[in-house]
C-alpha cells in the first residue's frame, strides 16, 4: 500500500510543472484511489498533496459546482446568516467560493491535518473539526447545520455510505445537504453501488426527503458529476 501512495504523490508532484493539458490527461490516467484503498493511505496521500493540492487539482471542479449548488438554493439575503458545514473541506476551496458569495457562518470538517492547516489559511471557516465522516463524527453537534455541502469527499477510501447518516445527524431539520460526486463510482466504488438504494431506504425511514438528483457535466477532467440534494425532516 506504501508503493501506491509513493506513486500518487510523485504524479501529483510532477502534475504541478505540468501545462493544463498535461496535466489533465496525467491526472484522467493516473490520480485515482484504487478498489481496497485504506483510510490510511487516503490520508497518507493527501498529507503529501496538501503542499500542492490547489495548484495540482486541475481538471477538477467539483468545488465549484458545489458552491453553485448552495448558493442556488439560499436566497441572497439570507447567506450572511445560515451555518454552513463544509464536509470533506480539503485545502478550502468550497468554503471560499461561498465566502466570496456572502455566506459568513462557514464550519469545515476535515480529517487531514496537512490539508486543515491550508484551509485554514483561507481565513474563512469558523469552527473547524478535525474529524472523518462515517464513525459518527463525534466532535460535530447534532442538528446544528442550515447546510452541509460535500463535494469531492464520496471516492474510494474516503467517506462511506454509512456516513451519511452522521451527515443528516449534524444537519437541523429543515436543512438541506448537498452531495457532489464523480458519478462513475456509483458503480465503480464497491460501497457506493448501493448508495442511491440507500439514499432512499432513508427518505422511507422518514429521514430526509430528496429535493433534486441531477447529472452535471465537466466534474472532473470530462466525466459527469451528480449532485444530490435532500432536506432533512
Ligand atoms: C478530493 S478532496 C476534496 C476537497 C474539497 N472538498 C474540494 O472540493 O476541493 C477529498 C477530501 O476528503 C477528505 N476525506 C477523506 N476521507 C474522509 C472522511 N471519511 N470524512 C471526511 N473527509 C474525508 C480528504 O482528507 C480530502 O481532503
Amino acid at each position: 500500500m506504501a508503493s501506491e501512495t509513493e506513486r500518487v504523490v510523485k504524479l501529483l508532484q510532477k502534475t504541478a510543472y505540468m501545462t493544463p493539458g498535461e496535466r489533465e490527461t496525467h491526472l484522467t490516467n493516473f490520480l485515482y484511489f484504487p478498489p481496497g484503498t485504506s483510510k490510511e493511505v487516503v490520508i497518507k496521500s493527501y498529507t503529501e498533496w496538501a503542499p500542492t493540492y490547489v495548484e495540482t487539482a486541475g481538471g477538477y471542479t467539483g468545488y465549484l459546482l458545489g458552491a453553485d449548488e448552495v448558493t442556488s438554493r439560499v436566497p441572497e439575503d439570507q447567506r450572511h446568516s445560515l451555518r454552513v458545514l463544509d464536509v470533506a473541506a480539503g485545502a478550502g476551496s468550497v468554503g471560499l467560493e461561498l465566502s466570496s458569495r456572502g455566506f459568513k457562518l462557514i464550519d469545515a470538517l476535515e480529517p487531514n491535518e496537512e490539508m486543515m492547516k491550508h484551509l485554514e489559511t483561507t481565513g474563512v471557516y469558523t469552527k473547524k473539526y478535525l474529524e472523518f465522516l462515517g464513525d459518527g463524527a463525534k466532535s460535530v453537534p447534532s442538528d446544528a447545520y442550515d447546510v452541509l455541502i460535500c463535494a469531492g469527499g464520496m471516492l474510494e477510501g474516503h467517506i462511506p455510505a454509512k456516513g451519511i447518516e452522521d451527515m443528516i445527524r449534524v444537519t437541523k431539520p429543515g436543512g438541506l445537504i448537498i452531495i457532489v460526486m464523480n458519478k462513475k463510482h456509483l458503480h465503480k466504488v464497491e460501497d457506493y453501488k448501493g448508495l442511491e438504494n440507500y439514499m432512499e431506504s432513508l427518505q422511507e425511514k422518514g429521514y430526509w426527503k430528496k429535493v433534486e438528483v441531477k447529472t452535471v457535466p465537466n466534474y472532473f477532467t470530462g466525466s459527469d458529476g451528480i449532485i444530490f440534494t435532500y432536506r432533512v425532516l
